[in-house]
């Protein structure tokens, strides 16, 4: 598809995330990846990942909301975060062999890491981050958990505050639309359609794939294969 050109004027801070993803990038980041993906689950997909995580260099406190085999935190803390950086690690499932793993990769490299378990919108969770925040703001927050419109919207009225001014707001299946083909119960709104709501007011771009260019979010014409690709809110 083209874009209009308004579409894909992405801001300079997220120019980084524009060039394509080189093997280099790739082979890294699955090379981490492999060591934690869980049995009998597909290896991630990681061409958009990779090129939307670029603004994540440095970064010295780090949130993730939904981290299931930890692989993504393994790989960050190895490749892009601070040195001793903050990491919030949050997740209602039990993973406990990803968890140990995890916990024990980042003490022995001298991570300030708190797994914090529970629903990311609760009430208990919401303390737990505001307590080991302290005041502090995060660099940048990875919200992958549920994929309704409902809970995306909550999670970005409750999350987008905790991200400092410069920092960045990622969510993950960012143009999944939901079902509203299917009949009765499974007929809901995704994710796809939050992200269009929250970008009226919050501009947000979207990194599809190894190379596509960065653009806004559009309503996607079919209902399947939307899995994946990231949007970037820059706070
Ligand atoms: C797609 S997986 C996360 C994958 C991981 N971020 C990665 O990059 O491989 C989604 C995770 O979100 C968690 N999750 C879903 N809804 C949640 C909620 N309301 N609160 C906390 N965790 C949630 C699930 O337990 C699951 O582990």
């Amino acid at each position: 598809m083209k874009f209009p050109t308004a579409f894909t004027e992405a801001p300079q801070c997220l120019q980084c995330c524009n060039a394509a993803t080189t093997a280099a990038e790739l082979k890294a980041a699955l090379a981490v990846r492999r060591e934690y993906v869980l049995p009998g689950m597909p290896m991630p997909y990681m061409e958009d990942v990779v090129r939307a995580f670029r603004v994540a260099q440095g970064a010295a406190v780090y949130i993730e909301i939904g981290t299931q085999d930890r692989g993504n935190i393994a790989w960050l803390a190895r490749e892009k975060l601070a040195r001793n950086a903050t990491i919030i690690d949050i997740d209602y499932g039990v993973y406990s062999d990803s968890e140990r793993r995890l916990a024990t990769e980042l003490k022995a490299q001298g991570f300030d890491y708190h797994l914090v378990r529970g629903d990311c919108l609760s009430d208990p969770v919401q303390e737990a981050v505001h307590s080991i925040l302290n005041g502090r703001v995060a660099d940048l927050i990875f919200c992958d958990s549920h994929y309704t419109y409902e809970h995306t919207i909550s999670e970005f009225a409750l999350y987008r505050p905790l991200v400092r001014s410069g920092g960045y707001l990622l969510f993950h299946d960012a143009q999944w639309p939901g079902r509203m083909d299917a009949k009765g119960e499974e007929a809901k709104k995704g994710k796809g359609y939050a992200i269009l709501e929250l970008d009226r007011f919050y501009p947000a771009w979207m990194v599809v794939g190894p190379d596509t260019p960065l653009h806004r979010p559009l309503p996607t014409s079919s209902w399947e294969g939307h899995w994946g690709t990231l949007a970037v809110f820059p706070c």
